[in-house]
């Protein structure tokens, strides 16, 4: 079998070689019987804050932590935009925090928020807050423009980070543009603990809010949260995932750069110094091998909002993904 049909063959994003150490601490689990709220949360979350230059806070999903920051900023009656060409968890998120949505172009270079778009939708709507979503594992295009609108007109800005692990535009991480970003760690995610998410912000007021928002508001209960608190045991993985991030996300990026960046011209091509997680490997020609769209239909359509969103029907018709599986036992540098 080729390397590129062994690396067409769906993996977790997990590498064998943390079994032993995840056993050791899944071991310490049981000893000291601390299976939540214990020592692992603690340091998956300095891990991650580690490569992240942000402070965390781990929750039991992505939505955890949407949930959290939009309880925090209040979007209640408020308009939030967000990009359409994006999975429902965004918009859903907006809705299930008594907002308002309004839709937002994409760029087809990118597949990200267009800031033209977003300019003249934030003139019309006046929105208190904004998703911009980092598809695919690469930063957005248009991010530094949107952040600059966002602190002039004082607009939260807020990155559904749910790609981007491992991805740096000149050494800049992602979430570190606007007020705070948020983590997926779902299975098929670049970097996975089953289920779990992760928040970054830099304001110290969000993330004492976010404590108490994964834990039913304890101990003041002034913050009306539920339980999205994440086991230990998932902790344990998100510390030997996040130790083991650099390795994945740069076995991706060569395999990408020695295997598929000469036979695919007609992909996304990122700006100089940006450095994709490689979530999905995305082009915009029809192939035979591909693990689909990374998105089949888009939210605008679902949601039945009827307004004109061309760049993301084109971007739904028009994009496909090469598979691009972690398997560390294969030699992909040249
Ligand atoms: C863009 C985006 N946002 C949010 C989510 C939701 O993440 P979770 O399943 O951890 O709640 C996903 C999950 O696939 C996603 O792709």
């Amino acid at each position: 079998m080729s390397i590129e049909e062994k690396v067409s063959q769906f993996t977790i994003g997990f590498d064998h070689r943390d079994k032993e150490k995840l056993h050791q601490m899944w071991d310490k689990i049981f000893s000291t019987q601390q299976w939540s709220e214990g020592i692992y949360t603690k340091e998956f979350e300095s891990l991650w804050s580690e490569w992240n230059d942000e402070d965390s806070v781990a929750f039991s999903s992505w939505a955890g932590g949407a949930m959290a920051v939009l309880n925090y900023i209040d979007v209640k009656n408020e308009t939030v935009l967000c990009p359409s060409n994006t999975f429902m968890a965004t918009p859903l998120s907006v809705i299930n925090a008594g907002g308002h949505v309004e839709f937002v172009d994409s760029n087809r270079e990118d597949l990200c928020m267009s800031f033209e778009d977003f300019r003249v939708k934030a003139e019309k709507h006046s929105p208190k807050a904004v998703w911009v979503v980092h598809i695919g594992g690469h930063i957005s295009f248009d991010i530094e423009k949107i952040s600059s609108y966002c602190k002039e007109n004082k607009i939260w800005l807020i990155e559904d980070c749910a790609h981007a692990h491992g991805a740096e535009w000149n050494g800049k991480k992602p979430g570190t543009w606007g007020d705070a970003g948020v983590y997926s760690m779902y299975a098929t995610k670049t970097i996975s603990t089953g289920e779990g998410g992760i928040l970054v912000s830099k304001h110290k007021e969000l993330l004492d809010y976010c404590y108490k928002f994964r834990n039913y508001g304890k101990f003041e209960y002034d913050v009306e949260g539920l339980n999205y608190r994440m086991s230990e045991f998932t902790a344990a993985l998100g510390v030997v995932q996040t130790r083991r991030m650099s390795e994945i996300v740069d076995w991706k990026n060569s395999y990408a750069e020695n295997f598929l960046d000469s036979k695919h011209s007609n992909r996304i091509i990122f700006p100089d110094g940006m450095k994709s997680g490689y979530y999905k490997y995305i082009v915009f020609d029809k192939l035979e091998k591909s693990t689909g769209k990374v998105y089949d239909e888009s939210c605008h359509k679902i949601m039945g909002h009827e307004i004109d969103l061309p760049n993301t029907d084109w971007i739904v018709s028009n994009h496909w993904c090469v598979p691009l599986y972690y398997h560390p036992e294969l030699e992909v540098k040249k």
